[in-house]
């Protein structure tokens, strides 16, 4: 019972969880994006969404990505959402345009258009806690302005790999002939008959490499690095049951689907599912092991791919010993290179494993004083990865997140110091095996679960504890330590170009990372209501939304046949 000094509890008009209205920035329109604005409209009422792209287009990575060959990694029916088959792709590993094409259908059925401004980046964002609300500085790219908009929460989705790089080579911007980065490919550009230089051995290069090939008159390849080739993933599945001439499981990266198969993929949504899961439990499940140290299957496909590069290399030992790794598959982003290791040993293709010293007007120069002319400078060079947001953070104290010396991330998604901020694919999220979007989708809804549960429990904020996230990461450096094959002496965008770098992938297998991101774990977060004093402020008058809405009629779902069936009250 309350002492007669207690101030009284103040009780409110409102139904029991009543959303109180938010307003969410979601920073980019690739898939992420996509995501937010599909996903918000089945998990949220009473809110606002507007996702801010600075491209003139939505689609991020496919919209931006046209190299030559650019293409997916793993089959395209396991590149949808999850829950968004397409019975239509037209190839086993589809190309950039088709996925693009793919990601606009989806934006076009489920019209996300309102919720996008486009041309306009997200340069700064800064919390103002008594407020509760997020600054967001947006920069207008077509006229240069600036202006200011606010939200609750911010949704970090621009993507890991955005921000392309240019090689840190002297002269580059001295070279006179053309000059291309992989991730901004002019579509006018020709090699055919020229003499064109690669820098790179990543997957951006391996899958260029044999389209340049094909008709410039001479490619040398820059490589300072050494790589696997896979072999085509999926390549023992097969499609004969749709169409006995469907092409052989063993032709995978050549399979092109027939009228016939994809006639069934459309016709028998349950043949589709079965082939889509066929293909992704060989990639999510039965890969797996092979990312962890020593195991049977680590063993093997080392031995396998190495002999496999061996073959495909064939009389050209030089390369054999120059460009087959010692470290396990997987510790880089493995990429099915048909083609690649075939087009390495045409006449008209040279390897140069000199570093690159310095870049003239008309080629390159390597530190053992060669110079060969190149009319074309293809820089495949990667990007600068997200480890941090690209643009300014400032949490709580004013503390900027760029500052920190590495990044303080909870399980890919939230950062402590910086309430209701969430990142899409966030620093050890998954980014090392499989498909990304089944991944995109768990945190989406991770994310939406949590500003629902702002919304109706009239909570202000939310951020990760620090001692949580600190243990958390000191798990996950134990694990990798323990067991994983990016803790190996390899280089890669994964820790940050270093060997021995911090590994920044989530510790256990895709499914393993689905499982914890299922639903949020609350008591790791520190919770601000929007009045303190009364954190139960959401409970209002007694009566539940439905009731409000529907009076006696509202339904009474607890009354059932069955005691498995799933039950909720509005
Ligand atoms: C060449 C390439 C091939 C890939 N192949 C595969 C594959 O085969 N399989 C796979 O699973 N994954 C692959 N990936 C990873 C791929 O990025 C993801 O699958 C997915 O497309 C990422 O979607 P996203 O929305 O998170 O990020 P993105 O697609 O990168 O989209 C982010 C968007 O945010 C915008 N943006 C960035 N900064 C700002 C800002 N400050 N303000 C406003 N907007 C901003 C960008 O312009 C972009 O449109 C590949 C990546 C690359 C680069
Ligand atoms: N679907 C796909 O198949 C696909 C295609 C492209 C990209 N991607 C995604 O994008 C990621 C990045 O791929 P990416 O190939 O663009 O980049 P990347 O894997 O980071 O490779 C960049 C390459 O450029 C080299 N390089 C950088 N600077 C150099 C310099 N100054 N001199 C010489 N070489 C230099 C690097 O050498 P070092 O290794 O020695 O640093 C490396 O070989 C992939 O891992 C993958 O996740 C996927």
């Amino acid at each position: 019972m309350p002492h007669a000094d207690e101030k009284p509890m103040m009780v409110g008009e409102h139904p029991q969880c009543d959303p109180v209205k938010t307003r969410i920035i979601h920073v980019g329109m690739g898939a992420s994006g996509m995501l937010a604005a599909h996903k918000a409209r089945k998990f949220l009422t009473n809110y606002e969404l507007v996702c801010y792209e600075k491209n003139a287009s939505v689609g991020g990575t496919w919209w931006e990505n046209r190299y030559p060959g650019c293409a997916c990694d793993i089959p395209a029916h396991t590149y949808t959402f999850p829950f968004e088959p397409n019975p239509e792709w037209s190839e086993f590993y589809a190309s950039a345009p088709e996925i693009q094409d793919n990601f606009m259908r989806f934006y076009n059925k489920h019209n996300l258009e309102p919720f996008v401004v486009l041309n306009t980046e997200v340069v700064e964002a800064e919390w103002h806690d008594r407020e509760g609300l997020w600054h967001v500085t947006l920069k207008n790219r077509t006229d240069g302005s600036k202006f200011v908009d606010k939200c609750n929460v911010i949704i970090n989705g621009s993507g890991v790999l955005t921000k392309w790089k240019w090689p840190d080579i002297e002269g580059l911007h001295d070279f006179k002939g053309e000059l291309a980065h992989s991730a901004n490919w002019p579509q006018d550009l020709s090699w055919e008959g020229k003499r064109v230089g690669v820098i790179g051995t990543g997957s951006s290069s391996i899958q260029m490499v044999p389209k340049l090939a094909e008709t410039a008159s001479q490619l040398t390849v820059f490589m300072r690095n050494n790589t696997y080739i896979a072999p085509p993933f999926g390549s023992n599945i097969s499609n004969k049951e749709a169409d006995p001439d469907a092409a052989d499981p063993a032709a995978a990266g050549k399979h092109k689907y027939t009228e016939k198969e994809k006639e069934r993929f459309r016709d028998d949504p349950a043949y589709h599912l079965k082939y889509r899961t066929t293909i992704e439990r060989q990639i999510a499940n039965g890969g797996w092991d092979m990312f962890n140290r020593g195991t049977e299957l680590n063993i093997f496909v080392k031995g396998a791919m190495q002999d496999s590069m061996r073959q495909r290399l064939a009389h050209r030992d030089d390369l054999k010993e120059r460009i087959i790794p010692t470290w396990s598959p997987g510790c880089r982003r493995l990429t099915p290179g048909d083609g690649y290791l075939e087009a390495l040993i045409r006449d008209n293709v040279n390897c140069e494993f000199d570093d690159i010293k310095r870049i003239t007007p008309t080629g390159l120069e390597t530190i053992t004083g060669k110079h060969i002319e190149v009319d074309v400078l293809a820089c495949a060079t990667g990007f600068n990865v997200q480890y941090f947001p690209h643009y300014k953070m400032i949490g709580t104290g004013g503390q900027v997140m760029q500052d920190s010396p590495e990044p303080n991330v909870y399980a890919s998604v939230a950062a402590p110091g910086f309430p209701n901020y969430f990142v899409i694919n966030g620093p050890r999220g998954n980014w090392g095996q499989g498909c990304a979007l089944p991944s995109h989708e768990v945190q989406m809804e991770y994310i939406l679960q949590c500003c629902r549960k702002m919304q109706e429990d009239r909570i202000k904020c939310m951020e990760p504890k620090q001692n949580v996230t600190t243990q958390l990461n000191a798990y996950m450096d134990a694990w990798h330590k323990k067991q994983s094959i990016w803790a190996e002496d390899c280089k890669s965008w994964y820790k940050d170009n270093k060997r021995n770098g911090r590994v920044y992938i989530w510790p256990g297998s895709l499914l393993h990372h689905l499982k914890f991101l299922k639903r949020p774990r609350y008591e790791h977060y520190e919770i601000t209501y929007m009045d303190p004093d009364n954190i139960f402020d959401f409970l209002g008058n007694g009566k539940t939304i439905s009731q409000v809405k529907l009076g006696g009629e509202a339904p009474v779902p607890y009354i059932r046949n069955d005691e498995d069936e799933v039950w909720d009250i509005e």
